[in-house]
């Protein structure tokens, strides 16, 4: 799909499909969506008066555009007058998502609220999204070239557009997002840990150093709460590495992004129940986060202090799988007593963690989907956070924010550490079920020194029904964000 940005009237852009975002606030038309629609003969107040369309239970209405030279004009909900990322990307991908299967090339999307340059970026990010095709990896035989059909090409009209390249660079965040997504989603027979190390290589081709430790080297490194994760499964642990050309040069500053890569999450001998367990495919959703950041930031600004660690594993029951009451050894020298096999995420994590640090990282965030709680607190609309200190956790939420990804900060509570008091080791992987998203990063703290933030993706990685905005399946959360933040890390030469 093709972006572009114009300071036109919206009454007079050459394009097949007018989108319009209507607000709560519209009751009454404003003086310009007054004139558009007086310019349409009046089409989007019948629509709306007719019923057609309305703010409290609509998503979208295709309706004929009038006297205006369109095939159609499509109203979308644009929920509450605002401007902002957040907004513009919802509004942007429900406006294609709708039009998949139509014979749709140009879509002119009005951002009537005066977005600025990131509002413009989220909105291309958005429009790309809407057009997402998850059935489109493996294929299916019923679907035809024309209910195939996507949106071909955007125009984004609005005052404060970004330069020509600015939105080039915003399709390589909207191509990073998608490849994201794609990896999230891949099945677990397809996409277990070597298999992600063999997508991870493929950066080599964008100036990255790409290094894939085996079972054998993270024993030698004393990897024991990552190795005992893996141990259950036929498809062995890896730990993937991608190193930008700037992180040799970076220094001081250094920024690793780790992601939680549990290619299928059975819970191990703690099994989970058969109730939508196909869903623990994404488990690996971290991991496909931030190897599709890395990629990005490679090729937008490849001098970036920049790694991406993926621990990889398949968290399975066996006959070699770790048992509840197990004992590891971390990396960082800490004993573990496993109390369940499938609070795995935080130990695959607390030795990737370790090994960035050692690796001279100055600054961590890991983003993983690492707990139920989580998921139930906040839904598929936020991921919550914990910060070390809390000031590198406001700089992950501005870049949030500035590509309308919602995060929302948890209290890293440390007087929570002593109910992970273990009696025979050093710290049991996990505690009573009260305050259990806490303890998640209470536990995860003790495998950091230096600043940190733990992203929780348990909620919004994925849908898991049809949305008018996005599909159902992984979404790509947080890939825009950890670019953003990269970005924004070290002062570009
Ligand atoms: N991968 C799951 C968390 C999860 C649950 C993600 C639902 C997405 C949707 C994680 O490994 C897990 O099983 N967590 C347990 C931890 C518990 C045993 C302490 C949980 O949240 O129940
Ligand atoms: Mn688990
Ligand atoms: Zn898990």
């Amino acid at each position: 799909m093709r972006v572009r940005a114009e300071s036109v009237n919206p009454a007079t852009v050459s394009a097949d499909v007018l989108a319009v975002p209507i607000y709560k606030e519209d009751a009454e038309f404003p003086a310009d969506l007054a004139a558009l629609d007086a310019a349409a003969g009046g089409v989007i107040r019948g629509a709306i008066d007719w019923g057609e369309f309305s703010i409290a239970d609509r998503y979208t209405a295709l309706i004929p555009a009038g006297d205006l030279p369109f095939e159609r004009i499509l109203i979308v909900n644009g929920i509450r007058r605002g401007k902002g990322p957040w907004r513009a990307r919802r509004i942007a991908s429900t406006a294609t998502r709708r039009l998949q299967g139509h014979g749709v090339a140009t879509l002119a999307l009005w951002l009537r609220d005066g977005e600025d340059a990131d509002g413009f970026v989220a909105a291309a990010v958005g429009a790309q999204q809407g057009t997402f095709r998850p059935f489109a990896y493996y294929g299916r035989t019923r679907d035809t070239a024309a209910s195939l059909r996507s949106v071909r090409e955007v125009v984004l009209i609005g005052e404060g557009a970004p330069s020509a390249s600015e939105m080039e660079r915003a399709m390589e965040l909207a191509d990073g997002v998608e490849f994201g997504r794609v990896l999230a989603n891949r099945a677990s027979n397809d996409l277990y840990p070597e298999q992600m190390a063999e997508v991870a290589r493929e950066l080599v081709a964008d100036g990255c150093t790409v290094e894939v430790l085996g079972v054998e080297e993270m024993r030698a490194l004393g990897m024991g709460a990552l190795l005992g994760v893996g141990q259950g499964a036929t498809h062995e642990p890896r730990l993937i590495a991608i190193k930008l050309p700037g992180w040799e040069r970076g220094g001081d500053r250094r920024l690793a992004i780790v992601g939680k890569g549990v290619c299928f999450d059975s819970g191990g001998i703690s099994i989970k129940g058969a109730a939508a367990m196909e869903e623990m495919k994404h488990d690996k959703s971290g991991a496909a986060a931030v190897i599709a950041a890395a990629r990005t930031v490679a090729r937008l600004a490849p001098e970036t202090p920049l790694m991406a660690v993926a621990p990889m594993v398949e968290n399975m029951p066996g006959g070699n799988a770790q048992r509840p009451g197990d004992v590891v050894k971390a990396m960082n020298g800490m004993t573990i007593e496993v109390i369940n096999t499938d609070a795995e995420g935080r130990l695959i994590l607390a030795d990737a963690l370790h090994w960035a640090e050692i690796q001279g990282a100055t600054h961590l965030v890991d983003v993983a989907t690492l707990t139920g709680a989580a998921s139930i607190a906040f839904g598929e609309l936020y991921s919550a956070y914990f910060a070390k200190p809390r000031d590198w956790g406001r700089a992950v939420e501005a870049a949030a924010e500035a590509t309308g990804e919602r995060v929302w900060e948890m209290p890293l509570a440390t007087e929570y550490r002593a109910a992970l008091d273990s009696a025979h080791a050093d710290i049991v992987n996990s505690g009573t079920r009260d305050g259990s998203l806490i303890k998640s990063a209470v536990f995860l703290a003790d495998f950091v020194t230096v600043p940190w933030v733990h992203l929780d993706i348990a909620g919004s990685a994925y849908l898991t029904a049809d949305k008018a905005h996005n599909p159902k399946g992984a979404l790509g959360t947080a890939v825009s964000t950890l670019v953003r933040l990269a970005l924004d890390f070290a002062p570009r030469a």
